[in-house]
């Protein structure tokens, strides 16, 4: 959570940060802050509570701070109110050094003691003053520079961060550290940036460093220097980004998430496209050859969030067509039980923005057991990306909408396109049947296309629900995954408290919240369940429910029991969430503009959750 930018070169500083506070506030919007310095080191801070805009305008957009060298941040508390105080940047006592922070620093009470008893004193309840302190009293006690301080600073604290720093000593130079928490670097024509991630950059730079645990570097106008913990110069690489710059704006939409909806069609032909070549599928990019494909036991998704309920769906589809084992697991829940892996399995992460803490860790602990690891990730270069075995990419470009849509569209692409070919290299499917599977999916951005031509009826269908208490998504088999996702979807972007049940369950429990009028969604896009669930949708309307339906053309019975139906177009039906979520995606979003809400920045969520 929480977002950094730094700029060091020849033009003003703040209305760049600015601007790139802009990108990252996806990253967290309770305050932002921003430190500008002069030539000759002079500091301003400027914070402000609120979404950016209160630092804009108390910056008259960053007009009134001048200075060429500068960091900034947009936060998203943890520890802490959401208040000025609070905010970032946090400055020593004499503002010898100024720093922001992403991440948590776990053992700050241990360090404000320590800092205390050296005659300290703190003016903010956060855990970053403490690191900036602790760094302030090391670069003061050995004077040895601010490498050599952060350095021992790093070596003190327990946790996560991402930190930039500017030494009143230093002017023009900004120092970076990380651990754990996101960051990126770039350097073109005398001008040196660094971020929380890509959007915030990429109109300056494409060309980006991506600095590793516990590593360091030092900003300047001439270019960026790499250090390890130790102090000694490193070398590194960049990483060219070729996602253009317009992704990241809205581009005549009124929200990103709307924008990323539409962006779906061509995200899906752009994964599709990277693996299937001449009516193939092809993973020697992703690196799992033939021979690891047959010899998979076990497949184990962990994810949070969106991207676990894409590993729903995934277990159905890859059992289903490759009868391989499949267990799916939250990250948050994995990472802190007995896992008994075996040899042979395999364990796959999803996660769009390959930094979800949890995520991270339950790979580190599959790693340590010598288990293959795959990586289901969007962001190139993140650290699940960089730490798995194999990644297979997602090709959805940036993603800046709180809520996930087109990344999540690809992740289940991914995960049919491993299904298909599992199923193909183990002999469970023949030559025809793995020719029609692909041509299906190669099918699925045009029907997308066409979904999301259609989609005022469920903006009218939205408006009328959007004062609704509760709403329920009943489903079953794959459809009970869809339902999962729209009903996430739902309650993070509405605030209509929302839950997604398995549709035979709801007789255990959940069928006694039922009132007059309580709308339940009925996803049915299989057709051996077809009946069933239709069952469950009469026994909840018998209870007052009112019932909208989603289904795929041609099972037009669906309309003698629902009181709105919703038609997606026919596929394969282990393919249907692709087409299915859209119109969930489509009505959480005008249930959320229809109440007022900004659906690109939902309370309380931050898009990157970096923090445990
Ligand atoms: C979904 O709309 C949410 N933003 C959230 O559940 C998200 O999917 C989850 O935090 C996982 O994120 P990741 O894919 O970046 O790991």
């Amino acid at each position: 959570m929480c977002g950094i930018v730094g700029f060091t070169g020849k033009r003003q500083a703040a209305p760049i940060l600015l601007d790139g506070l802009a990108k990252l506030e996806y990253r967290g919007y309770d305050s932002a802050g921003m430190a500008v310095s002069d030539e000759n080191g002079k500091t301003e801070v400027v914070k402000a509570k609120g979404r950016l805009r209160a630092l804009e305008e108390k910056t008259d957009n960053g007009l009134a701070v001048k200075g060429c060298c500068g960091i900034g941040h947009t936060r998203w508390a943890t520890h802490g109110e959401p208040s000025e105080e609070n905010a970032h940047p946090h400055v020593s006592d004499d503002m010898s050094v100024v720093a922001v922070h992403n991440g948590i620093i776990e053992n700050y009470q241990e360090i404000k003691e320590k800092l205390r008893k050296k005659n300290y004193s703190f003016y903010s309840q956060t855990d970053t003053e403490a690191i900036v302190k602790l760094i302030d009293y090391y670069y003061k006690k050995y004077n040895a520079g601010p490498v050599d301080a952060i350095a021992k600073a790093m070596v003190r604290v327990r946790g996560s961060y991402a930190l930039a720093v500017m030494f009143k000593d230093y002017p023009g130079e900004i120092y970076a550290a990380r651990k754990d928490s996101p960051m990126i670097i770039g350097t073109e024509n005398g001008e040196s940036y660094l971020a929380s991630d890509v959007p915030a950059i990429l109109k300056h730079t494409r060309n980006v460093y991506y600095i590793g645990n516990l590593e360091m570097a030092r900003l300047s106008p001439e270019g960026v220097e790499f250090y390890n913990i130790d102090g000694d110069i490193i070398e590194k690489k960049y990483v060219e980004i070729i996602w253009d710059a317009e992704a990241a704006e809205k581009g005549g939409f009124a929200h990103f998430m709307l924008k990323e909806i539409h962006e779906q069609p061509k995200a899906v032909a752009d994964t599709l496209a990277s693996a299937v070549k001449d009516g193939r599928i092809d993973l020697s990019s992703v690196g799992l050859t033939d021979e690891d494909m047959k010899g998979i036991g076990q497949i184990i998704i962990v994810a949070c969030g969106s991207s676990y309920h894409v590993g729903m769906a995934a277990q159905y589809v890859i059992e289903d067509l490759a009868h391989i084992p499949v267990r799916v697991e939250l990250a948050s829940e994995f990472r802190y039980r007995t896992n008994l892996l075996k040899d042979n399995d395999l364990v796959v992460f999803i996660s769009q923005s390959g930094e979800t803490a949890d995520t991270l860790a339950a790979l580190r602990a599959v790693k340590e057991q010598g288990i293959n690891t795959l990586a289901i990730v969007n962001v190139v270069g993140s650290s699940i990306a960089r730490e798995a075995d194999n990644v297979f990419y997602t090709l959805a470009g940036p993603e800046i909408a709180v809520a996930t849509t087109k990344a999540y569209s690809t992740q289940l692409i991914v995960s049919y396109l491993l299904a298909v070919q599992l199923a193909m290299v183990r002999g469970e499917i023949d030559e025809e049947r793995y020719s029609s599977l692909i041509a299906e999916l190669m099918s699925l951005p045009e029907k997308m296309q066409k979904l999301l031509e259609n989609k005022e009826r469920i903006q009218w269908f939205a408006a009328k629900f959007a004062n609704a208490k509760d709403i329920f998504f009943i489903g079953r088999g794959i459809d009970y995954a869809i339902c999962l996702e729209g009903s996430l979807k739902l309650k993070e972007i509405s605030y209509i408290h929302s839950e997604a049940y398995a549709a035979g369950e709801l007789k255990h429990g959940t069928i006694s919240l039922i009132e007059e009028g309580t709308l339940v969604v009925g996803v049915l896009t299989q057709k051996e369940l077809f009946e069933k669930t239709i069952s469950n949708m009469v026994e909840v309307k018998s209870r007052g429910a009112y019932l909208m339906g989603l289904t795929t053309y041609g099972h037009y019975s669906l309309e003698d029991t629902a009181d709105f139906t919703v038609y997606v177009p026919q596929t394969d039906e282990h393919f249907a969430p692709s087409l299915a979520v859209i119109p969930l995606q489509l009505m959480s979003y005008y249930v959320s503009v229809a109440k007022g809400l900004d659906p690109d920045k939902p309370r309380n969520l931050a898009k990157s959750v970096t923090v445990e």
